[in-house]
């Protein structure tokens, strides 16, 4: 497995690949690398001749400064793991070298950006947008694949790639889920054993009941829906934040004649603010 630290390197290794006429699929990612991310890279590996990853714990997608401090930084293990599943490169830069000082271009996709995800976590998504946007320059590669579990990124990303002519395909891959239902995730590392085997499952299991709901019993109350679920949510112990059944293609209220829904859901339990969503076909 190639590493490029910084982008001299990855133009270099990239250029290699395109002079073969070898397809690439990329898959950026933050590091703390488990089973979710190894899903996205083994259906990476299906689609291209070449599997790039980027690691690359980006600071301007975290409002918090103490949830950037705070994020796992497990560089070796990560390399073990796509070493293991055959990766091709592994784009490494530092900080310094994505973001030179005086820089000062953003990418805003607008009006995604700011509700859901975007509204409790200000500036989020501009900086999603912003390294990927960087990150496929760079790359430049034929497909990238993101997670379903993060529904409004991968909305955003699908519609800043069109926007921006890259020409690039992007390809979801499902949420992968502990056994317990529990979509997996680096945040899933800040819950106790107790809160991550016993309680956090019931966010998952909560979605599932709305969709039971909208789908069995041909409920369409969707505020009755979403109200009650969080609070019951509340009472195993969760802050929800919010509970949404929406349109599953531009994200807008749902209403009765919406046939394309998604419930999303994010709530914190103790230290780790979850996030999952259920897609409903009606
Ligand atoms: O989903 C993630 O891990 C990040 O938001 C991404 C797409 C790698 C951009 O930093």
């Amino acid at each position: 497995m190639i590493q490029a630290p910084d982008k001299d390197a990855l133009r270099v290794v990239m250029r290699g690949y395109r002079s073969n006429s070898e397809t690439t699929a990329f898959v950026p990612t933050l590091g703390n690398l488990h089973e979710g991310h190894l899903s996205l890279v083994r259906k990476a590996k299906e689609v291209a001749d070449r599997v790039v990853v980027s690691i690359f714990l980006n600071p301007t997608q975290f409002d918090k400064p103490e949830d950037l401090a705070n994020y796992p930084k497990t560089l070796k293990n990560d390399l073990e793991l796509l070493k293991k599943e055959n990766v091709d490169s592994v784009f490494l830069p530092s900080a310094d070298e994505m973001y030179p000082e005086g820089g000062t271009t953003r990418v805003e996709v607008d009006g995604i950006s700011d509700i859901l995800e975007g509204d409790s976590r200000p500036g989020h998504f501009s900086g999603v947008a912003t390294i990927v946007a960087k990150l496929f320059n760079l790359v430049q590669p034929d497909i990238s694949i993101f997670g379903e579990k993060d529904y409004q990124q991968l909305m955003l990303i699908r519609r800043m790639e069109a926007d921006l002519d890259y020409g690039i395909e992007i390809i979801s891959a499902p949420t992968a889920r502990e056994k317990s239902g529990l979509a997996m995730s680096s945040r899933n590392n800040y819950l106790t054993e107790e809160q991550r085997g016993i309680i956090a499952p019931h966010l998952h299991q909560a979605l599932q009941e709305i969709k039971r709901n909208i789908v069995e019993f041909k409920n369409s109350g969707y505020s009755e829906l979403q109200e009650s679920t969080a609070e019951s949510l509340d009472k195993l112990g969760f802050r929800t934040d919010y509970i949404e059944i929406r349109n599953a293609n531009d994200l807008s209220i749902a209403t009765k004649c919406d046939k394309e829904l998604v419930i999303l859901a994010s709530a914190w339990l103790g230290k780790a603010r979850l996030i999952d969503n259920l897609r409903v076909s009606l």
